[in-house]
């Protein structure tokens, strides 16, 4: 992966904010209609609660408006909005679209879909835009999937749900947050997670919990090299929400402590782009970053992506 040029205008994320679906259902509530318990989702996949409900420009504008009203800006302060999803409400116009209307921006939109990698992808977009010239770029990571889950599948019913994440980057002049970068893909593995057009989410659970440790690892790995630092470096990792095991796993091989890892799954399910922004603000919300710090994003999904970053909180000024 390329590493950043010397001298390029860099950017720190001022404001973030959450919305998450409305409606919360329990392990038991699926239990009653699936042949499945709490002890072993809980067990399988750390995931205790989900929240399900919403659109995705519905879910965005809400996390977006307290990302904004946390930095402190008005819509027309910014100069684009890139929205990571995998579930647009419809095929033309970009959700981005309805969202940038709602919100009342007047900037250029557009998503980026690289499923739940989706919102590193779209922060390292971002980044760009700001060292093109732009100054102050929303990106948001929303998803919801609970309409593209089979209910009646406890393949995947027990992992899906609905949420978003926003962040602001502002532009710095001296000293960025972002140190490096890393974004991947492997179409070859499709096959392993997709949903057709008007479909349902099939997925090979063991293939792709196989790959997924393997390809968040490398990524990371990529990134802490590129970015300078070591695992000892690293004071949060902000991972994919997909499983609490897929998690543990891919800490345990970076040589970083769980302890260390933000996690969201126990109430929030996998909600693919939205998973990282999520567990980023409830870290952030949590006191768990102070300025200076290291922190390791790092993603994987359908496609198969993977992306990761390492971010200086506050910037390297
Ligand atoms: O954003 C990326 C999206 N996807 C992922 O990251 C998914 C990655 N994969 C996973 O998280 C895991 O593979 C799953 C959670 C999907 C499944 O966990 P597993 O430990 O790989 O379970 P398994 O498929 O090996 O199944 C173990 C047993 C089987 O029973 P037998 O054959 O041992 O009797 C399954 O039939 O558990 C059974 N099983 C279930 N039991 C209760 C499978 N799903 C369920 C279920 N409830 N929901």
């Amino acid at each position: 992966m390329p590493s950043i040029p010397a001298g390029v205008r860099g950017a720190i994320i001022t404001g973030w904010g959450t919305a998450l679906g409305e409606k919360v259902i329990t392990n038991d509530d699926l239990s009653k209609v699936l042949d499945t318990s709490d002890e072993w989702i809980v067990e399988r996949t750390g995931i205790r609660e989900r929240r399900v409900g919403g659109t995705t420009a519905g879910l965005s504008v809400e996390s977006g408006r307290k990302a904004l009203a946390m930095a402190g800006l008005e819509p027309g302060d910014i100069d684009a909005l890139v929205l990571a999803t995998t579930t647009p409400d419809r095929t033309v116009p970009a959700t981005s679209a309805t969202v940038q209307n709602a919100l009342g921006l007047r900037c250029g939109a557009f998503d980026v879909n690289a499923a739940c990698s989706g919102f590193v992808y779209a922060l390292v977009a971002a980044h760009g835009l700001i060292a093109l010239g732009m100054n102050r770029v929303l990106v948001i990571g929303t998803d919801t999937l609970a309409r593209i889950t089979d209910w009646d599948d406890r393949n995947t019913a027990v992992l899906f749900a609905d949420g978003s994440g926003a962040v602001v980057l502002e532009a710095q002049e001296a000293g960025t947050q972002l140190l490096a970068w890393d974004i991947d893909a492997d179409g070859s593995a499709e096959k392993y997670l997709y949903c057709d057009i008007g479909g349902y989410m099939h997925m090979d659970g063991k293939e792709v919990f196989r790959r997924a440790v393997r390809i968040m690892v490398d990524s990371a790995q990529k990134s802490m090299k590129a970015a300078g630092v070591t695992a000892d470096d690293i004071a949060l990792v902000v991972p994919h929400q997909a499983n609490v095991r897929i998690i543990s796993a891919a800490c345990e091989r970076l040589g970083v402590p769980m302890e260390r890892a933000a996690t969201v799954l126990q109430y929030a399910g996998n909600t693919s782009s939205a998973s990282i922004p999520l567990a980023l603000a409830d870290a952030l919300n949590h006191g768990r970053v102070k300025p200076g710090d290291h922190v390791l994003l790092v993603g994987f999904g359908a496609g198969m992506t993977a992306a990761s970053a390492v971010l200086r909180w506050g910037g390297t000024a």
